[in-house]
């Protein structure tokens, strides 16, 4: 049998370099990122920010972003293409809504099929004029006067709404504070470094106004802890297994399947090299016999987008699987509950799926066949992690879509799986 084994680094953070793009396009600096990922995702926000007039240049890995205060970007006529990406249209919408100029944004098929609602409510309240198809994609802004602070509470665990209303915030009048009951994660209130307030009733407010003064954004951005989550899974499956990923991002509110995998007995080593602006450092894991655990509804928002690579870990790890509050994951790529389970089953793992999560038996073994990856990027991953321990072959219909976050992943993969 093959074995993982070697030392990696990968690029950058997907929410950190799709923040240092946004971030930057505004403020009055020039501003380099080392390590950016120019994946489609991020590539998607490099393509919306440059239809604005905002030039920015490539030189290797790294990005240079001249910004420009919104009052100087320029108008286009051409809608927005934000391909597959989220994360790109949430949160450049705060910024469509503060701009004196109409616009248009649109993205791919998936896309469409993810609510915009949870954005465009609260950027309506704060008086942005936005018409949508019934909340979801295509969406134009129309000016309106200037923007109203407001206070927000989060209906749902998400850091995309979350840093839509902060943004939304910097280019309206008066404060805006978010609350939210559950911690998300935190990079946009770092990066940015907005005030945050703890309350008595154990919530968190993060608040933003024109007042802010953006600070100086370079930095050389963390290797991507979901990336990395992929090779950590395929070391811990495999026997003889030993993997370093060197610069790769700690940041606690995207670590949760460090404190998870820990419970189920992996044997992983964290070396902290930095806490600031983001916390980075070094990940060593080895081959670990591991057991199910119970899954806090708590930590779900810190594991969100590794469920998928939980999924294929438990299917084989010691005793029963069972995954409750993360409804969340219906609203992904894919629908990620549905996603899973099914392709858990096509590729011989029983698995039975709820309205909010999904349980399984542990111990069992994957058998082969074929995987429908609905074009999410995370459902091909980890299947193809899973292929590396079946018994039968795991084909996937896309195995392109990696390139949406990780169009490094397959050479990585090749480069650390040795015979
Ligand atoms: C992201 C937040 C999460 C996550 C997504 C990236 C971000 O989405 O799943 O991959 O960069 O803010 P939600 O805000 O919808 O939970």
């Amino acid at each position: 049998m093959v074995k993982i084994y070697g030392e990696i680094s990968l690029p950058g953070d997907k929410s950190i370099s799709h923040r240092s793009a946004l971030f930057a396009s505004f403020s009055d600096a020039v501003s380099e990122f080392e390590n950016f990922n120019f994946n489609n995702d991020c590539s998607a926000t490099l393509n919306c920010i440059k239809q604005f007039g905002i030039n920015w240049e490539t030189h290797g890995d790294k990005l240079v972003i001249y910004g420009k205060p919104l009052e100087k970007w320029r108008e286009s006529s051409e809608i927005l293409n934000a391909e597959n990406s989220g994360t790109t249209t949430r949160l450049i919408s705060a910024i469509l809504a503060s701009l004196n100029f109409p616009t248009e944004i649109n993205g791919d098929s998936s896309l469409q099929k993810r609510p915009m609602k949870r954005i465009i409510e609260p950027l309506t309240l704060m008086g942005a004029n936005i018409h949508s198809k019934n909340g979801y994609l295509p969406m134009k802004f129309i000016p309106s006067q200037s923007l109203q602070g407001i206070r927000y509470e989060l209906p749902m665990a998400s850091a995309q709404v979350k840093s839509a209303v902060l943004l939304a915030g910097m280019f309206a009048k008066g404060q805006t504070e978010v609350i939210e009951k559950t911690p998300t994660r935190d990079h946009t209130e770092r990066m940015l470094d907005l005030p945050i307030k703890k309350n008595p009733d154990g919530s968190r407010s993060v608040f933003s106004s024109k007042e802010v003064k953006i600070p100086p954004l370079s930095m050389s951005i963390p290797g991507d802890f979901s990336s990395a989550a992929f090779f950590i899974a395929a070391a811990l499956l495999i026997p003889d297994s030993e993997l370093l990923i060197a610069n790769v991002s700690l940041n606690p509110t995207r670590t949760g399947l460090i404190t998870v995998l820990k419970q189920m007995g992996a044997e992983l080593h964290i070396d902290t090299l930095r806490e600031k602006p983001e916390p980075i450092g070094n990940i060593t894991v080895k081959y670990s016999h591991l057991h199910n655990v119970s899954i806090d509804a708590h930590i779900i928002p810190n594991i969100i987008d590794e469920i998928p690579i939980l999924a294929i870990l438990a299917a084989t790890a010691e005793g029963k699987f069972e995954l409750h509050n993360a409804r969340e994951l219906r609203y992904k790529e894919s629908d990620r509950i549905s996603a899973m389970v099914n392709n858990l089953k096509n590729t011989g793992i029983l698995a039975e799926e709820f309205e909010d999560g999904f349980k399984l038996s542990g111990g069992q073994h994957f058998s082969g066949g074929k995987v429908q990856t609905f074009g999410d990027h995370r459902i091909a991953m980890s299947f193809a992690i899973a292929n590396l321990i079946a018994d039968g072959e795991i084909v996937l219909d896309d195995p392109a879509c990696t390139n949406v976050s990780f169009p490094q992943f397959w050479s990585v993969l090749e480069k650390v799986t040795i015979d």
